[in-house]
């Protein structure tokens, strides 16, 4: 297991590239096996969850290869329709594999899929709206086969708006014989990536963006290429480690019109920013003020994805501030690692109450997935003195390199070997 190591205490300067986007890769990816052709993906992040789905679709026949940030997926013969356990149960992602493989050999067997320990992941809302659509579920202890002898256009109400469900109900109602109108959708950046994609390959999508999709289906998707957005998520960590930290940041191609609700929040807390065509400039020299309260919500709100990174931001901010989480119940466990650097989040059900500013003070710590690990990372930069963070693999999930990106911005960072 590789660790990170920081020694803490200088403001973030310079300019970092934001990288392809990982919640719009992967279900993208997934989509692949839709087309019996070629799949050009430019802009794919080189991270350990692209890994992880490449291994799983090469598992059913896709051939893949990777050209710097192009990958080619050529899914003219789909070989298999069981997914590999070992990979399966390492990504929540997974799960999207159901739809597309359904559409396109209208059977998959597959393992209950895996992923960060957030909280609960069930994927009760995936195989009931998939369900309507003609698709048959039996469960044998940790595996899961799925039939659907004829895919056929239904309404669907999605009582949640799930990201991965939404996902699921598009990837097999393109390939569903007939028109699906889908209700309650999600209506995340990636969702409109993995539409406008599936447009690009000849799909029929009406209402994108909004939270009514309707879908036709289309007998034959062609081969196509597509450019990976940058990840909104990547870039709100780098914004909020700017904002803890102090500095002067420039945020490479960071997709501002994806992050309203991290802006108005930064702005808030006294940082200024500049929106440019070619990204943002987040500047931070003043004191950090406090919230009051936030909340995590579905887009456009505050994303969980950032909710740990944001607790780092607050913690070095003045006064009080209540930060709620209302998607993964899991997600505040960070606190605890936190706090052993001196934090001081006091955590109460979904809620998390921070007083501020705390002078963090580095130490040894763990990270247990993957948001809250990069948020350790940010702990680290901002702390008095040397800190160690444990289990990297879970932060390679979704950032190319954290080391790299934060060295540019002037952090004093190295892995283990490389320190
Ligand atoms: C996706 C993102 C993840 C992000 C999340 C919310 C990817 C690869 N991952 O995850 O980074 O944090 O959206 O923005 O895109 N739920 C159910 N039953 C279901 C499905 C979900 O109860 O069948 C619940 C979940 O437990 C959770 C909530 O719904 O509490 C949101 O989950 P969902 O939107 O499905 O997230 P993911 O697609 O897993």
């Amino acid at each position: 297991m590789s660790c990170i190591q920081i020694k803490g205490g200088r403001p973030f300067r310079g300019e970092v590239l934001i990288q392809g986007s990982k919640n719009a890769a992967l279900p993208i990816m997934a989509a692949c096996v839709l087309v019996p052709g070629v799949t050009v993906l430019q802009n794919c992040p080189d991270i350990s969850d692209v890994d992880c789905m490449c291994q799983i679709l090469r598992c059913v026949g896709v051939e893949i290869r990777r050209q710097e940030d192009v990958l080619f997926l050529d899914a003219s013969c789909i070989t298999s329709h069981c997914l590999p356990e070992e990979y399966v149960t390492r990504m929540r992602s997974s799960v999207i594999l159901t739809g597309a493989m359904l559409g396109r050999c209208r059977e998959i067997s597959l393992y209950y899929p895996g992923g960060c320990v957030i909280g609960d992941r069930p994927i009760d809302l995936h195989l009931r709206a998939l369900e309507k659509l003609g698709a048959c579920f039996a469960a044998n202890g940790r595996s899961l086969t799925a039939t659907a002898p004829a895919l056929t256009g239904s309404r669907i109400r999605l009582p949640f708006p799930s990201v991965g469900a939404t996902e699921n109900v598009i990837l097999a109602a393109v390939a569903a014989k007939g028109t699906t109108y889908v209700d309650g959708c999600a209506t995340e950046p990636e969702i409109v990536a993995l539409c406008e994609f599936l447009k690009g390959a000849g799909a029929k999508i009406g209402g994108i963006g909004s939270g009514s999709l309707v879908i036709e289906g289309t007998k034959r998707l062609s081969e196509s290429c597509y450019r990976v957005e940058p990840d909104r998520i990547v870039a709100g960590t780098y914004l909020l480690g700017t904002l803890a930290a102090g500095g002067d940041v420039f945020l490479r191609g960071a997709p501002q019109s994806q992050m309203e609700s991290v802006l108005e929040v930064s702005r808030r807390m006294g940082a200024e920013l500049v929106l440019q065509k070619e990204g943002i400039r987040v500047v931070r020299t003043g004191e950090l003020a406090g919230v009051g309260s936030i909340r995590t919500g579905v887009y456009p709100g505050f994303p969980t994805d950032l909710q740990s990174p944001m607790l780092v931001a607050l913690c070095r901010a003045t006064g009080e501030s209540r930060l709620t989480e209302t998607i993964f119940n899991g997600r505040l466990a960070v606190a605890a690692e936190l706090n052993r650097m001196g934090a001081g989040i006091r955590v109460e059900g979904s809620d998390a109450y921070l007083s501020g500013p705390r002078q963090l003070t580095g130490c040894s710590v763990t990270a247990r997935e993957l948001r809250g690990g990069a948020a350790l990372v940010l702990a680290g930069a901002c702390a008095r003195g040397m800190t160690k963070i444990e289990n990297r693999q879970f932060i390679d999930r979704g950032y190319e390199d954290i080391v790299r990106d934060l060295q540019s911005l002037g952090v004093d960072i190295g892995d283990k070997t490389g320190f």
